[in-house]
């Protein structure tokens, strides 16, 4: 059965619909001193497939409970699909006395799973903190299918980091250039300035494409840089829309014309889904 987390509810379906398994409904309540029960009551012993966005702390307890859930009713065996993974930017201890937060998280997981598999994972490294067998599947691809029509298009990276990724949607698309900004966050106040890509955008519709959208400092930095440089239409693409406090309106001050997500994390403006990726990784492996 495929056994959704409350925030993966819309893309655990899709991937029921993908695999033509079957779909638990799990019930998620709370104690009256604020502790979590997620359940399987109606689980029934074979294969589980615990699908679960960890986008925030109750999301990870939900997992954790899930995972045993599914075990306490008899799981044969348990593969845990993480489509976005939280605190996987925290992978080293950047300053005296911080915890590696990715891998504190990936143990506590990894005693639940017989297997994990994550989606585009901030870095790949995080991988390694997993004591299981772990896949991590590329759903870029998906974010050029809402993409149409698109005027001589340029695709384009915040950083040198996500070039990968816009080449990936470029190819997916069919047609257009890639290039990326140079980047730089100040970390003391989060300010992010991006520096212009030499590519000219006049008249021309730009897709900016990068893994996350957390507070959208990246992304509206580039979008108001492309704006200013006369392009047509801006596009802001990701794989995970964690859209916190007010990135929508700052995309949209800076002068987007739409924002497209994936379902890794489900928000309105997640208009693909990565479950038939996630489908061919978890059925590959089983074949
Ligand atoms: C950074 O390396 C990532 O790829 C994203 O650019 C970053 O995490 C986005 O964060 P924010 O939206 O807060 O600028």
């Amino acid at each position: 059965m495929i056994v959704p987390g409350s925030s993966s509810q819309l893309l655990a379906a899709a991937l029921a619909e993908e695999t033509g398994r079957p779909l638990a409904t799990a019930t998620y309540d709370r104690f009256p001193d604020g502790e979590r029960l997620a359940a399987v009551p109606e689980f029934d012993g074979g294969e589980a497939t615990v699908v679960a966005t960890t986008d925030s702390d109750e999301a990870w307890v939900e997992l954790l409970q899930l995972q045993d859930a599914v075990r306490e009713a008899g799981a044969e065996r348990v593969t845990t699909a993480i489509p976005y993974m939280g605190y996987a930017r925290q992978d080293q201890s950047f300053r005296d006395g911080q915890p590696v937060s990715a891998r504190a998280m990936a143990r506590a997981v990894s005693t639940g799973t017989d297997r994990v598999v994550l989606v585009n994972p901030h870095e790949p490294t995080v991988a390694d903190f997993y004591d299981v067998p772990v896949e991590t599947v590329d759903a870029a691809g998906v974010l050029a299918t809402p993409l149409s029509d698109l005027r001589d298009p340029l695709f384009l990276a915040p950083d040198e980091g996500a070039i990968g990724i816009a080449e990936t949607v470029r190819d997916a698309y069919g047609s257009g250039e890639t290039d990326h900004f140079e980047k730089h966050r100040d970390r003391e106040t989060g300010d992010v300035e991006v520096s212009p890509s030499d590519a000219s955008v006049d008249g021309r519709d730009a897709v900016v494409v990068d893994d996350i959208v957390a507070t959208g400092s990246t992304m509206s930095e580039a979008v108001d840089v492309l704006v200013d440089r006369g392009a047509e239409r801006v596009v802001a693409a990701c794989i995970h829309p964690m859209l916190a406090e007010n990135a929508v309106t700052r995309l949209r001050a800076a002068g987007v014309d739409r924002i497209v997500g994936t379902d890794t994390i489900e928000r309105g403006c997640s208009v693909v889904s990565v479950a038939p990726v996630l489908a061919e990784a978890l059925v590959a492996e089983e074949e």
